[in-house]
């Protein structure tokens, strides 16, 4: 068997392994699939002994994108650009660094939800780990319009000027702002922030939506249900992050194996698990 770790703190509730294990069970990969919870400070140390032991890759989520991207020794161009890694593969030459969630965010907003993201109006809050690597894909989705908005307004600036040149090839008009400064009308607005966790409301103001637009929380379970039910009372059409986080999971699977699995049926076991 081949081993793979979801890395992170906490991982307990993961849901990582699950989705995995079906993968490995439905494409006959040799996976196995585990959780491994890393106290802060020791992650570049864990990871090592893990591929040392045999390890092959790992995914890493919070609070460890940064430290994956900086413990890479090659990225693939959406990683390079995002400054944050989710998916790590131990190569004999050193370990690549991909990140996969703009690639599920874009797939599960396209195919799942059948929402078209070519000419739209698109707005993303939050410039932190989940966020970062949503700016590449959705360029190239082909938006016709990008704002990316965040608390601290220079993390959203420095992500946007990174995707400068990405925007300007794909004809993409992109902008950085605060939370005030969110814009009016979008037809897709996506919650990359953790501000629900805190208890606080939603980080726009309603004007941001146009009625019927879809809202989409990269947060499921209890944690999205705050800021999607805020979006339904302004009229929007509802989304929490399941379905991406098993698309990005397929493109990690991807990225280690060379084939994608399917993700038919996956959402909606999962579905009756986390509601
Ligand atoms: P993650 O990997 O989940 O993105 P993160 O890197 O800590 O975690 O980023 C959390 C995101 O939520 C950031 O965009 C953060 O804003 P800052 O960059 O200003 O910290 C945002 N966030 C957290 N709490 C928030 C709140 N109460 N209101 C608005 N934004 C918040």
């Amino acid at each position: 068997m081949d081993r793979y770790v979801i890395a992170g703190f906490p991982v307990k509730h993961s849901r990582s392994p699950a989705i995995h294990g079906r993968f490995a069970a439905e494409t006959g990969e040799p996976v196995q699939y585990d959780r491994l919870e890393i106290a802060p400070g020791e992650f570049a140390t864990q990871v090592r002994e893990f591929a040392a032991a045999g390890g092959k890759g790992c995914n890493i989520t919070v609070p460890y994108k940064l430290e994956a991207w900086q413990a890479a020794a090659r990225r693939t161009p959406r990683a390079e650009l995002a400054h944050a890694v989710n998916t790590l593969r131990f190569d004999a030459e050193g370990w690549a660094g991909d990140n996969t969630d703009g690639a599920g965010l874009v797939h599960d907003i396209t195919v799942n939800a059948g929402v078209a993201l070519k000419g739209a109006r698109v707005l993303l809050i939050g410039a932190g780990g989940a966020g970062l690597g949503a700016l590449g894909p959705l360029i190239e989705a082909g938006v016709a319009e990008l704002v990316m908005v965040n608390r601290t307004v220079a993390k959203a600036e420095e992500a946007v000027a990174r995707h400068a040149s990405l925007a300007q090839a794909h004809g993409v008009s992109l902008r950085a702002g605060a939370l005030e400064d969110a814009g009016s009308g979008h037809d897709v607005v996506v919650n990359a922030t953790s501000a629900s966790l805190a208890g606080a409301g939603s980080p726009v103001a309603a004007s941001a939506l146009r009625p019927g637009c879809l809202v989409l929380d990269m947060m499921y379970g209890p944690a999205a249900r705050p800021f999607l039910a805020w979006a339904r009372e302004h009229g929007a059409v509802t989304r929490d992050g399941l379905g991406m986080l098993v698309e990005q999971a397929a493109e990690a699977f991807q990225f280690w194996r060379g084939v994608r699995p399917s993700t038919d049926g996956i959402l909606a076991a999962l579905r009756a698990e986390v509601d």
